[in-house]
């Protein structure tokens, strides 16, 4: 098949030019190459989204086009140059499309969604808030452009693994390589829900063979942090898990950023980000592989990062200084051992 990745110099659709590639389509990558470069065996084409006409470079018809536009303008722009020129649509969205993150246990084909972005608030770039509904009006434009029947909408969740530029999965990696006690947030039965970039990509190329339409979530089925951490960070691995009202307290963030505690979501207002019900998904032909095997393997991608041969990851999280003044902080105020091994 012929297939356009609109992006492709990065994480995700790197992923899924790879593996196309690899199952021998003939791929085109359309980027500026800004943010990294395509694979090796791609055609690349060097474009600017911005501008209305900058994909017009592209020649010829697609039996297949993945896309994983932020702007509702990029994709206005793609749908238009690419009109009457493409087969199967793949819109790479996001959970952060959903309108209710509390409840615990949603489908995509019923989940309430947030309204659109409106016209004059369409970045989020400059407006990180606006990330959802702009792929919410991403999702429409879509699939009123090349109708239903083609369009397979791929709500991804976290996405982790190699190369993931976020440091988020990476925080934990890395965790388990200095050792000692390990501060863990929440409970040891909080869900926590993610997918290998490598599996979601597989999918996507899966999809587009098959001409796989409708709307899915991209993750695998939740887990436990419990066996999170026992396969990222060990099974016997000495953790502490402190409660959440102790790091709001003390000013940890969820999720991402500095002193932060990644793929940690204060319950019950975010209950439902990271259980959400994926059983069409996998019905679908969504493969997670073990979690044991995407830690085995970003820690070996972190080792190459830090030998300097590979495009560096960004480390977020606790450092271990505000770690151990943390866990010195637990242990001398309350310090109850409250999940005992
Ligand atoms: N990471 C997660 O955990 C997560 C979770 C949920 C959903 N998602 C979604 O999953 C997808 C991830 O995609 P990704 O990993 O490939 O990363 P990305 O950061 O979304 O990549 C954006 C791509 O678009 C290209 N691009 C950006 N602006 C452009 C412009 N003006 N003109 C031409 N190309 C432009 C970038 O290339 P250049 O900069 O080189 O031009 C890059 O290849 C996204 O759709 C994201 O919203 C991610």
């Amino acid at each position: 098949m012929r297939i356009l990745v609109l992006g492709g110099t990065v994480f995700l659709g790197r992923a899924v030019a790879q593996q196309a590639l690899a199952a021998r389509h003939d791929v085109t990558c359309a980027a500026r190459g800004s943010s990294g470069n395509p694979v090796d065996g791609v055609r690349f084409v060097r474009v600017d989204r911005d501008d209305p006409a900058g994909l017009d470079a592209l020649d010829g018809k697609f039996d297949a086009v993945v896309d994983v536009a932020r702007q509702p303008a990029h994709l206005r722009h793609a749908l238009a140059s690419l009109a009457g020129r493409v087969g199967h649509f793949t819109f790479v969205s996001t959970g952060s499309v959903y309108a209710d993150n509390a409840t615990v246990g949603q489908r995509a084909d019923t989940a309430p969604v947030l309204p659109p972005a409106p016209r004059d608030a369409e970045d989020p770039s400059r407006d990180a808030e606006s990330y959802g509904s702009c792929k919410v009006s991403g999702e429409r434009l879509v699939t009123e452009a090349v109708g239903a029947g083609r369009a397979f909408v791929c709500r991804a969740g976290l996405i982790v693994g190699p190369e993931d530029p976020s440091g988020r999965f990476e925080y934990w990696v890395r965790r388990a390589a200095r050792g000692g006690e390990i501060l863990a947030p929440g409970t040891p039965d909080d869900a926590v829900q993610f997918i290998d970039v490598r599996d979601l990509a597989a999918w996507i190329v899966e999809a587009v063979e098959r001409g796989l339409a409708g709307t899915y979530d991209g993750i695998a089925a939740p887990i436990s942090r419990r066996e999170f951490l026992a396969a990222v960070v060990g099974e016997g691995a000495p953790l502490t898990y402190v409660p959440q009202e102790f790091l709001a307290k003390y000013e940890v963030a969820p999720w991402s950023g500095p002193r932060s505690l990644p793929l940690w979501l204060p319950v019950p207002e975010y209950a439902g980000f990271m259980s959400r019900d994926v059983t069409p998904s996998l019905a679908a032909g969504l493969r997670p592989r073990p979690l044991a095997a995407t830690a085995r393997d970003t820690a070996a991608w972190l080792t190459a990062v830090d030998a300097g041969s590979a495009p560096g990851g960004r480390s977020i999280g606790l450092t271990a200084a505000e770690e151990a003044e943390l866990l010195a902080t637990w242990h001398g105020s309350s310090g109850p051992d409250l999940y005992p091994r």
